[in-house]
């Protein structure tokens, strides 16, 4: 299969660590000529600079922005000059465990934020780039939970479940030049995921691979997956490979999600 990524332009926001520092080793050893990674942290960008030339031989250019903070994300699209921009990823995103009586509308806001609106802006900034590609690509990551919700995230289950309408919609209105997927991450060992984990095994008095082997359990494939894994289909949904597929929400998630 050819993903035929030669010669193209790729960001990856929330590219220095998990599934999008996956995603971005991926684009560069199939060829992508230009991936550009972007972040909050400059330490965490230059780690992961130095982590896929290792891996690669390439050095991606790397630019610190946070997608809540518009003036950032407008400064991240003049960085990547008057485009073409092929490939569009949105890996960043977060959750945390609560009941819904405990929210405060303070920590919806700050999640929609990050979540939701981030990902917005940041697509729209992006937009003028995408649409100057013959064939633009858009990847969103989702969740599991945004189709089967899981228990104390109430938050990142509504906003993950936001996503998906967010793709459907844009894919119908960004049809035929540009195509919108999104990807959703069952149990993924990334930092994210082993930070959620270590909370519980905390509050539980128990080791963090006890988290581990008890989340194993409730997945039917037996195991957390890689972020490598996600990143496949994220890479694949990014290609020409994927010339004919938009608007889906593709759960990869060792069989997690258990509806039809
Ligand atoms: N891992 C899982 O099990 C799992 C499960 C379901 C869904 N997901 C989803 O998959 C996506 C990737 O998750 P992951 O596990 O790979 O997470 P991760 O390892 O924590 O990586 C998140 C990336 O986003 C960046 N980031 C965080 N906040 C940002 C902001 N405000 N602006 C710009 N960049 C920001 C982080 O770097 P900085 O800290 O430098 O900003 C990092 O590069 C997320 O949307 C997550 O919700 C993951």
């Amino acid at each position: 299969m050819d993903l035929n990524f030669t010669g193209k332009c790729a960001l990856v926001a929330g590219g220095s660590t998990g599934i999008g520092l996956a995603t971005a080793e991926i684009l560069l050893r199939e060829g992508c000529q230009r991936v550009v990674i972007a972040s909050r942290s400059a330490a965490k960008l230059e780690a992961a600079a130095a982590t896929l030339q290792a891996a690669t031989g390439r050095t991606p250019e790397t630019l610190a922005c946070d997608a809540t903070r518009p003036e950032q994300v407008a400064a991240l699209m003049a960085h990547l000059g008057g485009g073409p921009l092929h490939v569009l990823v949105s890996a960043f995103g977060g959750s945390f465990r609560s009941g819904f009586e405990a929210l405060e509308d303070a920590q919806w806001l700050a999640n929609y934020e990050l979540n939701v609106l981030g990902t917005v802006r940041v697509l729209r900034a992006a937009l003028p780039l995408l649409r100057q590609a013959e064939t633009g690509r858009v990847v969103l990551l989702g969740a599991t939970s945004a189709r089967q919700p899981s228990e104390h995230q109430i938050v990142s289950n509504t906003h993950k479940a936001a996503l998906l309408a967010l793709t459907k919609t844009l894919s119908n209105e960004l049809a035929p030049g540009t195509t919108v997927n999104c990807v959703c991450p069952g149990r993924v060992l990334t930092p994210l995921a082993e930070s959620r984990m270590r909370q519980r095994a905390m509050e539980a008095g128990v080791s963090l691979e006890a988290i581990i082997a008890e989340t194993a359990a409730t997945i039917p494939l037996g195991r957390l997956g890689t972020a490598a894994e996600t990143a496949n289909m994220v890479a694949f949904l990014a290609s020409d490979a994927a010339s004919y597929v938009t608007g889906q929400s593709i759960l990869v998630d060792g069989g997690l999600g258990r509806a039809v």
